[in-house]
C-alpha cells in the first residue's frame, strides 16, 4: 500500500491555510535516512537478475551471439535473443502514437543504434548475469552509421508533443522583405541525455496472467496501458508501485524497452526478475533530447520593433520513430511580430529515439531564439531588456489569443532591479572584475505552457472527523506529494495532520502524468474537486437534518472550516464533521474528483508561465574559462502552492540552464556511431563549484482562468530563460557570439 500514509509530518498549519505555506517535504526524513524504497530496492522471494547486452555498433545486423558460452556459465539461467524471445501480443514496432514509443524488444537481429538491447541474460546473481552478457561476444555485419545532421531530411506530420510541423501568422515573407533591418543566425544544440540519478529499473513478478511491477514511472495509467497492450492482458491485471523516482525529466514518461524486457524475462523464466540499467546503458534505449540546428530570420524596423520572425528547426530523430524536438514552438509565444512562421524538419540518424526532456522544445528553442533576439537588440543599438520590452507580446503572437494572465513585465522589472541591470553598459567587453576578468551581463525570457492532463482523486471524511485523500501520484523528487497533500488538506477543511494522504500505487485513482509541468495543477485539481464533492455530500446531510444547527442553511451556504461545517453568514454557527456522520450512522463519507483542463477558457486564452532570468559571468581573458557568478530568476506561474518547493524547482531548472549553456553534450564517434562519453565522468553536468548562489523571485500572479486553483506549473520553466541569459552574458563579456551549445573555452579563444 501507500508508503506516504505512515510518514512523519512536519505540519503545524491549520485547515484552509495549507496552500501557500513553505512546508518541508513529507518524505524528506525517509529519503535522508534511506527508508524511502525505490523500485530496485525490492527483492521478492526467488528473485533472478537480468542484464541487457547492448549493441556496440550503430547500424547493421547481429550475425552471431555465443549463447552456448553464456549458458554454460554456472550462474546463468537463460539467455533471450530474437531466436527464442516469446511472442508478444503487439508488434513493438507498431506505430501507436504520432511520433514515438516504438521499442526494441529483440524483434529481430537488426541494430538501429549503439546501445540497443540485442540479448538479455537472466542469472541467479547480478555478477553472473553481467558475466553471461560479456560471454555473448556479438559479431556483426556493420553498416556505416549517420549520427549528424548533415544529410537528407524529412518533414514530420507532427512534432514532439503533437505540435504542427508548420505554423504561421501574418505574411512572414512580405514582412521580412519589407523590413528595414534583417538578421539571420543559425544556432546548434547537442544531443543531451536525461541522466536521472536513479537508472531505469524494474522488478517484475508474474502470477499466472497477473503482473506486479515495481518501476519508476511518471505516468502510471499510460504505463499500464502500454504493458497491457504488449502482453495482451487486461489493465486490471497489472499492479504498479512507484512511490519514489530518483528523477525522470521525461525519460520515465513511458516504460522503456529494457524495462519491458525485464517483464518478458520474468514471464519466460517463471520467476520474479530485477533489471537495472547501468549508467552507460542509459545512453540509447531510454530517450534523450535530440540535437537541433535552428535557423532564425528576424526582421525589424529602424527603431527595433520586430516585424518578422522565422524559426526553422532541423532536429535528429531515430531511423524507426518520429520524435522531433519542437524547438521552433518557442517563437509562438515569446515576442510580438506581425509575420511569424515556424517550421520543423527531422533528420533520420542511427540513434535511439529522442524523447521529452525537461522543457522539451522550449529549452532548445528559446536558447536559439533568445540568442537571435540579443543579436537583434545589439543591431538596433538597444539594451537587450529594453528590446524585449519593446517587443513584448500583449497577446499570444501565433494565435492572437489574450493571455489568461501574464506578469512578465513585473518579472523583468523585479529581476532587473535586484540584479542592478540599469548599470549595464551597452558595449561588450566593457566590464572587468578586480582580478581583471571580463564581466558580462545577460537576460533571458523564460516561458513554459500551463499544461493540464487528466487525473482522478478520492476523498473520504471518517466518523472521527479525520480525512483521507487518494491519488496515484508519484514523487519524482520535486516535492509533488507535499504540495498535493497541502491541496488535499485545504480541500477537506482540515490540517495536514488530520488528512491522511495516499499515493504511489496504481491501486489508487490515477493521478495522470507527472510531466509537462502539469502535475500539481492536474492532480491538485482532482484533489480539490474530490474535496468539494465530499464536503457537498456532508453539507447535504447536515442541512436536511432537523437535529443539526445547520438545518435549513442550504440557502445561505455552508462552508468547511477547521473540521466543521459552518454557516457562511455566521461562522460561529455550525458543527463538527464527526457529529454529522455519527448522527447519520455513517462510518465515512466519500467524494470523487477529476482534474481536467477546462475546454472553454483554454479555447479563449493562451496559458503560459513566464519569467526573466538575469546572469552575470566572468571570462578569463587569457584562458577563456567561464564562470557564472550570479543568477537571478523572477518567475510568475500563477498560484504558489508551496514556496519552498517552487523555489527548489526554479533552482533545479536554472542549474539545468547552466548545464545546457556550458556543460552538457553527448559526443558521437562519427565512424562507430557510439557515444564516447556515456558516463557521468565525461558527460559534463554542473557540480556545486559551477553553480553560483542562486536567487529566485516569486512574482505574484492571479490567474482566474487556468484552473480553479490558479496553478500554472513550475517544473520546467527555469531552464528556458537561463540558457539565453548566460549566452548573452558571455557575449557581453567577450564580444564573441557563440551560436553552438555548450559554450566552451575553445569557442572564446
Ligand atoms: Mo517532462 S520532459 O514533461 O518530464
Amino acid at each position: 500500500m501507500s508508503e506516504i500514509a505512515s510518514l512523519p509530518t512536519g505540519s503545524r498549519q491549520r485547515q484552509g491555510s495549507n496552500i501557500g505555506q513553505p512546508m518541508t517535504r513529507r518524505e524528506g526524513v525517509l529519503k535522508v535516512t534511506g527508508q524511502a524504497t525505490y523500485a530496485a530496492d525490492n527483492n521478492p522471494e526467488g528473485l533472478l537478475y537480468a542484464v541487457v547486452a547492448t549493441a556496440t555498433i550503430a547500424r547493421g545486423r547481429v550475425t552471431h551471439l555465443d549463447v552456448e558460452a553464456a549458458k554454460a556459465h554456472p550462474g546463468v539461467v537463460e539467455v533471450l535473443t530474437p531466436q527464442n524471445r516469446p511472442p508478444l501480443a503487439l508488434d513493438p514496432d507498431a506505430k501507436l502514437h504520432g511520433f514515438m514509443f516504438r521499442l526494441d524488444l529483440l524483434q529481430n537481429d537488426g541494430v538501429r543504434y549503439a546501445g540497443q538491447p540485442i540479448a538479455l541474460v537472466v542469472a541467479r546473481t547480478l555478477e553472473a548475469a553481467n558475466e553471461g552478457a560479456a560471454l555473448l561476444a556479438p559479431q556483426y555485419e556493420v553498416e556505416a552509421p549517420r549520427v549528424d545532421l548533415d544529410g537528407e531530411n524529412f518533414v514530420p506530420e507532427v512534432v514532439g508533443p503533437g505540435a504542427p510541423a508548420r505554423a504561421e501568422t501574418g505574411d512572414f515573407d512580405a514582412e521580412y522583405a519589407g523590413s528595414a533591418k534583417t538578421l539571420e543566425a543559425t544556432y546548434e544544440t547537442p544531443p543531451q541525455y536525461h541522466n536521472a540519478m536513479e537508472p531505469h529499473s524494474i522488478v517484475a513478478a508474474w502470477d499466472g496472467d497477473r503482473l506486479s511491477i515495481d518501476m519508476p514511472t511518471q505516468g502510471m495509467a499510460m504505463a499500464i496501458d502500454r504493458v497491457a497492450g504488449l502482453f495482451g492482458i487486461p489493465a486490471e491485471n497489472i499492479h504498479i508501485r512507484s512511490p519514489f523516482l530518483g528523477g525522470g525529466f521525461g525519460s520515465k514518461g513511458m516504460p522503456a524497452g529494457p524495462q519491458m524486457l525485464g517483464i518478458i524475462a520474468a514471464k519466460h523464466v517463471g520467476a520474479p526478475v530485477k533489471l537495472v540499467l547501468s549508467r552507460q546503458q542509459m545512453y540509447g534505449p531510454v530517450g534523450h533530447r535530440g540535437q537541433t540546428r535552428q535557423t532564425l530570420r528576424l526582421g525589424m524596423s529602424d527603431d527595433g520593433r520586430l516585424t518578422a520572425i522565422e524559426h526553422h528547426t532541423l532536429a535528429s530523430t531515430s531511423r524507426f520513430d518520429d520524435f522531433v524536438e519542437p524547438a521552433s514552438n518557442a517563437s509562438h509565444t515569446l515576442y510580438a511580430a506581425p509575420g511569424i512562421r515556424t517550421t520543423h524538419e527531422g533528420a533520420r540518424i542511427d540513434i535511439g529515439t529522442p524523447m521529452f526532456m525537461r522543457a522539451p522544445g522550449e529549452a532548445s528553442g528559446s536558447a536559439a531564439l533568445e540568442g537571435a533576439i540579443d543579436e537583434a537588440a545589439f543591431a538596433a543599438r538597444m539594451d537587450p531588456l529594453d528590446f524585449r520590452l519593446l517587443n513584448y507580446a500583449e497577446v499570444e503572437p501565433i494565435s492572437g489569443k489574450p493571455f489568461s494572465s501574464k506578469a512578465l513585465r513585473e518579472c523583468y522589472a523585479k529581476g532587473a532591479e535586484r540584479f542592478g541591470w540599469a548599470k549595464r553598459p551597452l558595449e561588450p567587453r566593457s566590464m572587468r572584475d578586480a582580478e581583471g576578468r571580463l564581466v558580462g551581463w545577460g537576460v533571458g525570457t523564460a516561458m513554459f505552457p500551463a499544461i493540464m492532463f487528466q487525473a482522478a482523486a478520492r476523498a473520504v471524511i471518517r466518523a472521527d472527523g479525520s480525512g483521507l485523500m487518494e491519488t496515484g501520484a508519484h514523487d519524482m523528487g520535486q516535492g509533488a506529494w507535499t504540495a498535493l497533500h497541502q491541496i488535499a488538506a485545504d480541500g477537506l477543511g482540515l490540517s495536514m495532520d488530520e488528512t491522511e494522504f495516499r499515493a504511489g500505487s496504481s491501486d489508487l485513482p490515477d493521478a495522470g502524468i507527472a510531466g509537462g509541468s502539469g502535475h500539481t495543477a492536474t492532480a491538485g485539481m482532482a484533489l480539490h474537486r474530490a474535496g468539494e464533492d465530499v464536503i457537498a455530500k456532508l453539507t447535504e446531510l447536515a442541512v436536511n437534518d432537523e437535529n443539526s444547527p445547520l438545518y435549513g442553511a442550504g440557502n445561505v451556504g455552508v462552508v468547511a472550516r477547521n473540521g466543521r461545517l459552518v454557516r457562511q453568514d455566521d461562522e460561529s454557527r455550525g458543527e463538527p464533521y464527526a457529529a454529522i456522520l455519527q448522527r447519520a450512522g455513517l462510518a465515512e463519507i466519500e467524494g470523487k474528483g477529476q482534474g481536467v483542463p477546462d475546454a472553454g477558457p483554454r479555447e479563449k486564452y493562451a496559458m503560459d508561465a513566464h519569467g526573466a532570468v538575469f546572469a552575470e559571468v566572468t571570462v578569463d581573458p587569457d584562458l577563456g574559462q567561464i564562470r557564472v557568478t550570479r543568477l537571478i530568476g523572477a518567475f510568475a506561474a500563477g498560484r504558489v502552492i508551496n514556496p519552498r518547493m517552487v523555489e527548489s524547482q526554479y533552482y533545479g531548472g536554472m542549474i539545468w540552464g547552466i548545464s545546457f549553456a556550458l556543460h552538457e553534450e553527448a559526443v558521437h564517434d562519427k565512424r562507430s556511431g557510439r557515444i564516447m562519453n556515456a558516463n557521468l565522468a565525461e558527460y559534463r553536468v554542473p557540480v556545486n563549484a559551477d553553480v553560483p548562489s542562486l536567487e529566485t523571485i516569486l512574482v505574484h500572479e492571479d490567474d482566474p482562468y487556468v484552473n480553479a486553483l490558479g496553478i500554472k506549473g513550475v517544473g520546467e520553466i527555469g531552464v528556458t530563460g537561463t540558457v539565453g541569459a548566460i549566452a548573452g552574458a558571455i557575449w557581453h563579456a567577450t564580444g564573441v557570439r557563440v551560436r553552438r551549445f555548450p559554450i566552451n573555452v575553445a569557442d572564446l579563444l
